[in-house]
Order: C-alpha cells, then sequence, then structure tokens
C-alpha cells in the first residue's frame, strides 16, 4: 500500500481540472480511411484513436485555454483576485513574444471585468508535450510557500496539427486543460518527487514560421521509450531514498502504484509505454520467472554478433510481454482507462497527460489514498516522472460529464475537416456560442477576441 508521505495539512497539488474540447469531430473511421487509403482496422486498433477533435474557424489555443479557464472558474466559485499566477503550457504559440496567458486574462476581463487579474501574472512554457508538467511543478513550489491564500492555475492548450496525408495526421486533435493548484488540494497531492530525463533530439520539432511540426515518427516513440525509462529510474531512485516508497525484495515500484498515466501522443503509445515501465521494473521482482516460463529468455545483446539481429530478436520479445498474462493484468488495471477521452478526442500534446486524468475522474475510477505516477515526455526530448496521491475527498468533487459532451459534438465532412485545417474556411462550420472567439487578426498582427453570447 502507498506510503503517505504528504501531511494532508502541508499538501500542494491539484484541487479541481476543467476540459475545453471544440464541439467539431471528424471519425477517422470512414470517409476519412477511405480517402487515405488506410485500414479503419489500424486507425481504431493500431493507433487507437477514434474520433479527432477539430478546432473551428474561430478557435485557436488562446480561445481554448480561456473556455477551459472559465470552466474551471465558474466550477469552483473562483474569483479572478484570487488567483496568483497562471502558467500555460502549449506548443500552439501565437505570438513569438507576448505570452498566451496575457490573451487568455484579456477574454476573461469581458466576464469579470476590466483590470480584474490584473494582480496575476502569466507566463508561457514551452518544451513540447511536457510544458504543462513542467509548469506544474515548478507552480507547485510557489503555492507551497505562497502566505496570501492566493491559488495557481496552470493551463494546457493546444491545437495538434500534422501536414494533410503524413502518417501523423491520424494523431491529430485539439483541446485544453486547466488545473487549479493550491494547499489543501480536493483531488491530488504532488509527493513532490520529480525523476528526470533530458537529452537532445531532433525526433520532433517546428522551426520558426512552419505551422506543422517535422516528425521523425518511429524515433519519436523511440525518444520517447527512453526518455520514459530515464524518468522512471531517476523517480525510483528518490523515492527510494525519501523512502516514499520502500520495496522489499521481489517487489517492483510498480507494486506501489495503483494508476500509471503517460504522455497519449495516441493510445496505443500508452500500451507502449507501460509494457517498457512495467518490463523494467520487474526485471528482479519475482514476476520475472513467472513471466520466463511463459516466454522464454530476454535476449541478451552479448550473445548477438550482429546488432540487427539483437534489435529484431528484442523487438520481437517486446511485442511478446505486451501480449503476456502478467502485463496484460496490470494494464488493464493500472493503465488501459487512462485513454479513455483521448480515443475520442485525439492528440492535445501538453495537455494530453492531463486527459488521462481527467479519463479516470469521469470514471470515478480513483479512490481516496492511491497513488497516481505520471509520466510525461515532451520532443526535443525530456520526460518527467512523478507521483501524486489521491486526497480523502476525492470523491466529493463533481463530476465533469465529459464523455455526455463528446456525444453532443458535430461530425464535419472530410473537404470540411481540410479547409480548416489550410485556413481556407473562413466561416465557421457552427457559428460561435457561450464561447470565446477569434473575431479579427489586425494589420499589425495581434489577435481580437470576443465572447459571443
Ligand atoms: N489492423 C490493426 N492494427 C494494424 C493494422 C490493421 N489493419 N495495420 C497496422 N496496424 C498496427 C501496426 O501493427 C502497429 O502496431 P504494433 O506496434 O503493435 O505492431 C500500429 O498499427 C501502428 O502502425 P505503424 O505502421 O507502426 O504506424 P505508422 O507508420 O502509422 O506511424 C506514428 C505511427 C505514431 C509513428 C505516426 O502516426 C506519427 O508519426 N505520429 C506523430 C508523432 C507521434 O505521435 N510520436 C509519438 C511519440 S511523441
Amino acid at each position: 500500500m502507498p506510503t503517505k508521505n504528504v501531511p494532508e495539512d502541508n499538501a500542494v497539488g491539484i484541487d479541481d481540472l476543467s476540459v475545453y474540447v471544440p464541439r467539431l469531430f471528424l471519425p477517422l473511421a470512414g470517409e476519412f480511411s477511405n480517402n487515405r487509403g488506410i485500414d479503419p482496422g489500424k486507425l481504431i486498433k493500431g493507433i487507437g484513436i477514434e474520433r479527432m477533435a477539430v478546432p473551428d474557424a474561430h478557435e485557436d489555443a488562446a480561445t481554448m485555454a480561456a473556455m477551459s479557464l472559465l470552466d474551471l472558474m465558474r466550477r469552483t466559485h473562483l474569483r479572478p483576485e484570487e488567483i496568483g499566477k497562471i502558467y500555460v503550457g502549449t506548443e500552439s504559440a501565437l505570438d513569438e513574444a507576448k505570452a498566451l496567458g496575457t490573451y487568455v486574462i484579456g477574454m476573461l476581463e469581458q466576464i469579470y471585468g476590466k483590470g480584474s487579474f490584473q494582480e496575476c501574472s502569466t507566463v508561457e512554457f514551452k518544451a513540447a508535450c511536457i510544458g504543462t508538467t513542467l509548469a506544474l511543478e515548478s507552480q507547485s513550489y510557489w503555492a507551497a510557500v505562497e502566505e496570501e491564500g492566493k491559488v495557481g492555475i496552470v493551463i494546457a492548450s493546444d491545437v495538434a496539427k500534422y501536414p494533410l496525408a503524413s502518417a501523423g495526421e491520424y494523431t491529430q486533435g485539439a483541446g485544453s486543460v486547466a488545473l487549479l493548484v493550491k494547499k489543501n488540494p480536493r483531488l491530488l497531492a504532488l509527493e513532490q518527487i520529480y525523476g528526470t530525463f533530458t537529452r537532445d533530439e531532433n525526433d520532433f520539432f517546428r522551426p520558426m514560421g512552419c505551422t506543422t511540426a517535422v516528425v521523425n515518427g518511429k524515433h519519436s516513440n523511440q525518444c520517447y521509450l527512453d526518455a520514459m525509462r530515464g524518468a522512471f529510474d531517476s523517480f525510483a531512485a528518490k523515492a527510494k531514498r525519501l523512502k516514499a516508497i520502500a520495496p522489499e525484495k521481489g517487489e517492483g515500484i510498480t507494486d506501489f502504484v495503483d494508476h500509471l498515466l503517460f504522455h497519449i501522443p495516441y493510445p496505443r503509445m500508452v500500451e507502449y509505454a507501460s509494457a517498457a515501465i512495467f518490463r523494467y521494473d520487474w526485471r528482479e521482482s519475482c514476476r520475472s520467472k513467472e513471466i520466463e516460463q511463459e516466454l522464454g529468455q530476454e535476449p541478451k545483446a552479448l550473445e548477438y554478433d550482429d546488432p540487427e539481429r539483437y534489435q529484431a530478436a528484442e523487438a520481437d520479445y517486446a511485442r511478446h510481454f505486451a501480449k503476456s498474462k502478467q502485463f496484460l493484468q496490470a494494464y488493464q488495471a493500472k493503465v488501459r482507462d487512462t485513454a479513455t477521452l483521448s480515443r475520442q478526442i485525439g492528440n492535445i500534446y501538453t495537455g494530453s497527460i492531463y486527459l488521462g486524468l481527467a479519463s479516470l475522474l469521469e470514471m470515478q475510477k480513483i479512490h481516496a489514498g492511491e497513488r497516481l505516477c505520471f509520466g510525461a515526455y515532451g520532443s526535443g526530448c525530456s520526460a518527467l516522472f512523478f507521483s501524486a496521491l489521491a486526497q480523502p475527498k476525492v470523491a466529493s468533487v463533481p463530476l465533469r460529464g465529459l464523455l455526455q459532451r463528446l456525444e453532443e459534438r458535430r461530425q464535419i465532412s472530410l473537404q470540411d475537416y481540410e479547409r480548416l485545417h489550410e485556413g481556407k474556411k473562413e466561416k465557421s462550420v457552427l457559428p460561435p456560442r457561450g464561447e470565446f472567439a477569434l473575431v479579427r487578426i489586425d494589420h499589425q498582427g495581434y489577435r481580437h477576441y470576443e465572447y459571443a453570447e
């Protein structure tokens, strides 16, 4: 069982969260798969996405961020003057200098009054898909020493966009998650144990001026797995040193974890990541013998003269491991449900790991006292592995009706999707109602937003 090393009255963490997803979606099976000549089974099973969220012509990373924050403020009855900091994680920046959060504040002040956020600071965190997690880590240190009773907000907001007809296209999506960070949180207390891994990579990047990313897809999967394992190692060493987790002989770190949440560029990646982490964590546990009986011995690099033959044997073993009884049990119990919302939304880049958290909350899978571990990844590349404990009030926080909201979205045609993607559709598919909308970009490049009643 988890060792609770965070006294309740000293805890800092996530008190609540809100999710905003555009009202338009494109199903991957049907017109899209036919047109691109892809077997729908590959998209639904091999990749794991059924529907991609598509932003309408009046939406961008700033409107989505403002929408998730507005919802969070309304559901928690939070006033602007109670917010000390708004950190925004995004890789869909709208300006090379101006912080996206200032546009968000401008929009929110249309509701709460001009100047209402003037004592709140805001900064943008750019680190590909790990930006929001680094923002959360950073803000948690501030929240721990904050003495005026103010709270912090961390927002993830992104439009995941790849070139039309590319291998990344079917992993697109869009959306925003806003987290309320404070002392004595109702949902999750951070254990403040962070394992980090960073190295310079060219797996995914977006040079200045480009609207879509340059992606070395297969390489990005490998970088993700390498970085995750490095961050897990770093976390495990710290957790043991601090005695937050004290495995006995034959036990692994993941035996002390009830839910494992990973960055979700597409749901299958979560399966690959959890297989890699469980396999690594179990290497000295009592499970390793049972797995060896089921699968035979792992290939060992030293036993191969040819590195390519070793790599092929290793890939083959990994495929079998992912089908082993031991792994499937752990995956179903601790990981699978985190991808529920992502299957209906697609990738939202830096917020996708928190969509995983929202999935568990909406499905009421998190119980007081449970330990959650998060494995965030950002291309470029970096990973952060950290833990949190579900708080006694976790079940009292109202649900958000997200699964129902996703059912109420409007399906669009492939033609409308492509025109929106290429910025050729000036008029919105669904006219804005009860939401913030981009109304104009002026001759200097400044963006004007309005709340449409
Ligand atoms: N039915 C069921 N599954 C099928 C299938 C079918 N008809 N055809 C293929 N598949 C399976 C493949 O076997 C594979 O599963 P496996 O790994 O268990 O063997 C899976 O679908 C993916 O197919 P694959 O051909 O490997 O993927 P791809 O060439 O479409 O590329 C990405 C996938 C993720 C690399 C690509 O979409 C991409 O570049 N995305 C953007 C970058 C990204 O998200 N990176 C992730 C790390 S951040």
